[in-house]
Parts: structure tokens; C-alpha cells; sequence
């Protein structure tokens, strides 16, 4: 028999880069954890795939044809229920047989799910980091009231997790510290001039030196914006201010992040940059798993390098820490503003370097409120996609 009790995980995004690195680490620990459910959007075949392979009590397919294609596709032995839309997601998000949730769809449209899941006090792996960007209040209060365990997935806010000192409750604490050093790689444009990043192609942007990711996360390394989201989380997963958080450029992607402290320490973790280390430590803290990630050689890497910013060429990192200071809803809008303006890069509608400009223009159109629910923060939303669609529009090349 099993020395630990299995975990029922439900795994929101499964078929994403994230989710198909989550269902690797489960399957390396079957008497630890079981993909209880699993969750995508449309990719229907992709999801059919991990359904056969592990065996979920529910499958959610958010769009209604691709949940009826992926009933009748499913052997009715496997067992699987298949549910629908919003309301299939929260189920699997709440439900009481659900022990652990990774938070893995993309965008803004993960919230609902994600905040459901802090609510009902779940084991909540967030890697959907615009939960904390858009509702940051909102989701900390939930966790806060609900006793919910929010442990990070984003490699930079692991790599802190992992730094900070811990409390007497074994919850990451603040005593000492000084500041948090983000790490940024710098993204594919890193020495690119301003000319050569203005023409930048849909497909240059997202091949990320380091990192195997979705597209959408992929342009957001390349803009930096990717760091301002994450300078937000940050501020809100460790309760400090946006002075607190300094980015710095670090090319191999080896150091995550690090934590200074006030005695002149610095704590950083390394690896490789491979997402099943921040899964594997999620699903397992306070112990440590196996995660299938190749050892690191230092010796073999050779050299760590770092350097500053340049928000010159890269706005959006300036634009992330406006919205914090800003405060409200700016940052639910500048998150808005960033997701249609980088769909509308990919679709070759704008150029790379409209991005900011776009933001930029939502940012200043749009009147900041206090985010005091989830309709204030979705409205915000809701308005800064249309002004940012407008701008589009206004905009094609
Ligand atoms: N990739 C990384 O290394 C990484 C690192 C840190 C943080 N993150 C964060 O993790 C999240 C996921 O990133 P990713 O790179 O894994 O994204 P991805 O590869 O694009 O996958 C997104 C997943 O979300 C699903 N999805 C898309 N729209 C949805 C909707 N409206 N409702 C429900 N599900 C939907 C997709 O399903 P379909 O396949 O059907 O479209 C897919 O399963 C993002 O918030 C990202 O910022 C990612």
C-alpha cells in the first residue's frame, strides 16, 4: 500500500504548455497524485489524448461542439463525465473530492476558475498569473479568508517562495528582506535595436532563447510585458510595494529569482529552466519531488550574466509599473489592453512595437476604480478590451 494519500488534481488548461508539463510530473508519482480532471478549450483531440492516458472522472471542453465531439469520441468504459463551459470549469475548480488546482488557462479568462478555487480553500497552483494582476485584492482576500494554500508556478515567484524566510505557520514571511530580485532573460529582442524590434514577426517573437511556451506568454517575454505582469503578482503574492521588486536581466535563465536581505544576503534559486521544478515543488511542498528535470551543471553552464533593463526599448515594463502605482483597476486594464493588442500582433493586424502604444492609450482612456468585486474588475476589463479593439482597429498596417 501507498505511504501517502493520493491527491485528487484538477488541472485547468491541460492541453497547454503548462498543463502537458503538470500530467508529466503526475504521471512520474501515481501513489502521490491522480489528474482527477482535466480542462481545455477547443483542442479537442489533445484533450481526448490525456483523457485516454489518465483517466479523469470529468473532462470540461469550454466551447459546447467541442464537448459534444469529445463525448462522442470517448469510450464510454473510461468513465469519464464530459462538462461544458464556465460552469464545468467551476465545478471542477470547487469541487469537495478535489484536493489540488492548477491554475493553467491562459488570460483573463482564468480568473473565474482560479478565484473559485482560492475560495473554496483548495491547494491552488497559480500559474494563470493574471488572476493576481487583474483581481490581485480580491484573490488574496479569498485566500486569506478560505485558508486556501497558494503556492506559485511561475518559475520567478517559486524561485521567491522558495527564498523568502518562512513563518512560524511554515507560510513564506517577509522578516528582513530588503527587496526581491526578478529575473528576467531579456526575451528574443534582448540586443535587438529599436528599428530591428519594430519589424519583429509574429514567429520571432515567440521563439523565446530558454523557454518552450504558449504563444501569448511567449510575445509578452518578448515585449517585457511579461515581467510588469509579473512585477504585479509579485507585489501581490508577497505583500510589498512595487519599490520593493527590482528586475534584473539575467540572459541564461538559470537564477529564477532571488530575495536580498537587510544583512546583505542574497538568496537565489537555480535550475534549469524547465517548468516541471515549479510544478513539482507546488504539488509536493513542503517536500520535493521527483520532476524529470535534467540536473544542473554549473560548471558545464559556465557563467551567469546580468544586467539592467532598458525601458527604453522595452515599454511595457514602464507601463506594468504605472498601473501598480496607479493602483485600482489599472492593472485589471493595462492586462486587457495587453491581451488584444498581443492577439492582434499575432494575427499580423499591428506591428510589435504598437503593443505599448496601444496600453499605453487604454491606460490613459480608461478611468481608474476601486476593484471592491469581481463585476467592477470584469467591467474594467470588459471596457478596456474595447477601447484597446477601437485602437486596433485605428491602427492596422
Ligand atoms: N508556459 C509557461 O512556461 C508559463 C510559465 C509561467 C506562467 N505561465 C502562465 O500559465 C498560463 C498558461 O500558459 P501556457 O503557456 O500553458 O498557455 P497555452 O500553452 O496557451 O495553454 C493555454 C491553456 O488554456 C486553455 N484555454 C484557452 N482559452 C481558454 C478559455 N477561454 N477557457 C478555458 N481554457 C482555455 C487552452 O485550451 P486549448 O488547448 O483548447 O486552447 C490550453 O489548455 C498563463 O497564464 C501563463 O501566463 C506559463
Amino acid at each position: 500500500m501507498s505511504q501517502f494519500a493520493q491527491q485528487a488534481v484538477s488541472v485547468l488548461g491541460s492541453t497547454g504548455s503548462i498543463g502537458v508539463s503538470t500530467l508529466d510530473v503526475i504521471a512520474r508519482h501515481p501513489d502521490r497524485y491522480r489528474a482527477w480532471a482535466l480542462a481545455a478549450n477547443t483542442s479537442v483531440d489533445a484533450l481526448r489524448e490525456q483523457c485516454l492516458a489518465h483517466r479523469p472522472e470529468y473532462a470540461v471542453m469550454m466551447c459546447p461542439d467541442s464537448a459534444e465531439q469529445l463525448r462522442s469520441s470517448l469510450p464510454a468504459e473510461l468513465g469519464t463525465t464530459v462538462l461544458q463551459g464556465e460552469e464545468g470549469l467551476l465545478r471542477i475548480a470547487t469541487d469537495a473530492s478535489v484536493d489540488a488546482v492548477m491554475a493553467a488557462v491562459v488570460g483573463a479568462a482564468g480568473l473565474p476558475s482560479a478565484l473559485a478555487a482560492a475560495r473554496a480553500g483548495k491547494r491552488v497552483l497559480l500559474a494563470n498569473k493574471e488572476s493576481l494582476v487583474m483581481a490581485g485584492h480580491l484573490f488574496m482576500d479569498a485566500v486569506h479568508q478560505s485558508g486556501a494554500l497558494l503556492l506559485p508556478i511561475d518559475s520567478e515567484h517559486n524561485a521567491i517562495f522558495q527564498c523568502l524566510p518562512v513563518d512560524r505557520g511554515g507560510r513564506p514571511g517577509r522578516a528582513g528582506v530588503s527587496k526581491v530580485l526578478l529575473t528576467a532573460s531579456g526575451g528574443p529582442f534582448r540586443t535587438w535595436s529599436a528599428a530591428q524590434i519594430a519589424a519583429a514577426t509574429p514567429e520571432q517573437a515567440c521563439a523565446h532563447p530558454n523557454w518552450d511556451m504558449g504563444r501569448k506568454i511567449s510575445v509578452d517575454s518578448a515585449t517585457l510585458m511579461n515581467k510588469g505582469l509579473e512585477l504585479i503578482e509579485a507585489c501581490w503574492l508577497f505583500d510589498l510595494p512595487a519599490e520593493q521588486v527590482e528586475v534584473v536581466v539575467h540572459p541564461q535563465s538559470i537564477v529564477h529569482s532571488m530575495v536580498q536581505y537587510d544583512d546583505g544576503s542574497v538568496l537565489a534559486q537555480l535550475g534549469n529552466p524547465d517548468m516541471r521544478t515549479p510544478i513539482a515543488y507546488g504539488l509536493a511542498w513542503p517536500e520535493r519531488i521527483d520532476a524529470g528535470v535534467a540536473p544542473l551543471d554549473l560548471i558545464a553552464q559556465g557563467r551567469l550574466d546580468f544586467e539592467a533593463p532598458d525601458t527604453g526599448r522595452f515599454p511595457c515594463l514602464r507601463l506594468a509599473r504605472e498601473a501598480v502605482s496607479a493602483g485600482g483597476t489599472a492593472m485589471a486594464v493595462c492586462n486587457a489592453a495587453n491581451e488584444v493588442a498581443v492577439a492582434a500582433f499575432l494575427d499580423g493586424r499591428i506591428g510589435f512595437d504598437t503593443i505599448p502604444a496601444i496600453i499605453e492609450q487604454t491606460l490613459a482612456d480608461i478611468p481608474v476604480v476601486e476593484p471592491d468585486s469581481l463585476a467592477v474588475v470584469e467591467s474594467a476589463d470588459a471596457q478596456a478590451r474595447a477601447c484597446a479593439h477601437t485602437l486596433v482597429g485605428k491602427r492596422k498596417h
